[in-house]
């Protein structure tokens, strides 16, 4: 009997569990045995690989985090560390291997699939920033969190009338510092892929204020430059009342939105589909909500591009 594994690894993202609830239910279905690998690849390493049963997901669709807990794991670029993980598997007739994670989990998978293990990576990351499907798992309920803090922000900034700096996860992805500025009506959103320039920015607030606004929002993705930083960089330009947010890892948690539920579930599912169809080497996707599977080489051949048209948007709607 065919048996196939599954790990979470790399930072957790709500919507998780439903991907591996997904990936153990559609096995199952399928007639095949599936084995939970605990703790990402270092549980590869240490063994920690246990038979999962239909029970065994029941009751997380709705939970974020891990149920498999997830774990970043340096070592496992050594080949020897790898080989370890592949004896490990072998040992339980495991052939194959579902990987949800993010760009640094699919590199490990990557190599496993050059090493014999047939791997299949599902995008599971609340930054959005993976080629080859067009949203990640866990990013619409990251986005809807900071959205609702985003919200609540305004509510004080308004009656104080101060300036507000939030800032969001995205060490190099704007995604989410863009889409929660857009959908928060932030007057100003700096993320990674494009400069920010200060005195602009001030220049903005500034002109806001002229036509008698008094207050305004900047969204900071952290990878630009921490809040704090932020607000040291304004007063260079301009005299401000300002506060910062630092939203940080409540970002991460939560229950997963339908959405990412509903993406989880397709993308765990098409996961087996494809390693019973002798597919491996591949990460799945959704593009223009169409299944997908893009090679990882593929996969990495450029980096995350953010939408420009909806950067230009934001500073079109915010002037
Ligand atoms: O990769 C997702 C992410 O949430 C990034 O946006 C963030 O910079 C990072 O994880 C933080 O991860 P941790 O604190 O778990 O190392």
């Amino acid at each position: 009997m065919r048996k196939i594994g599954v790990l979470t690894s790399g930072g957790d993202a709500p919507g998780m569990n439903a991907a591996i609830r997904a990936v153990v239910r559609k096995s199952i279905y399928e007639g095949v045995e599936v084995y939970g690998v605990f703790q990402g690849y270092q549980g590869l390493v240490t063994d920690n690989i246990h038979k999962l049963e239909l029970g065994d997901v029941g009751d997380i669709i709705q939970r974020g985090g891990t149920k498999l807990y997830s774990a970043r794991c340096p070592e496992f670029i050594e080949p020897a560390v790898r080989q370890k993980a592949i004896e490990n598997l072998k040992a339980k007739g495991i052939d194959s291997l579902v990987v949800i994670g993010g760009d640094g989990s699919y590199r490990g998978a990557q190599r496993l699939d050059e090493e014999g293990i047939k791997t299949i990576g599902v995008p599971g990351t609340i930054d959005n920033d993976i080629n080859g499907t067009d949203y990640t798992i866990g990013f619409d309920t990251a986005l809807n969190t900071i959205i609702d803090a985003v919200d609540r922000i305004r509510d004080t900034a308004t009656s104080h009338e101060r300036t507000f700096i939030i800032e969001v996860m995205g060490r190099d992805a704007g995604d989410l510092a863009l889409w929660a500025g857009v959908a928060g009506g932030a007057e100003t959103i700096l993320i990674p892929e494009s400069p920010s320039d200060m005195k602009e920015v001030a220049e903005r607030i500034e002109s806001g204020m002229s036509r008698g606004k008094k207050h305004s929002i900047i969204v900071v993705a952290e990878g630009v430059m921490s809040a704090s930083q932020c607000a040291d960089e304004l007063h260079k330009y301009i005299n401000v009342d300002t506060r910062e947010s630092v939203l940080g890892h409540m970002q991460r948690g939560g229950k997963p939105t339908g959405q990412d539920r509903v993406l989880a579930s397709r993308l765990g599912a098409f996961a087996v589909d494809l390693l019973l169809d002798g597919v491996h080497g591949k990460a799945v996707g959704t593009e223009n909500n169409k299944l997908s599977a893009t090679r990882f080489d593929k996969v990495f051949e450029e980096s995350h591009m953010i939408d420009e048209g909806l950067y230009r948007l934001s500073r079109e709607l915010s002037i």
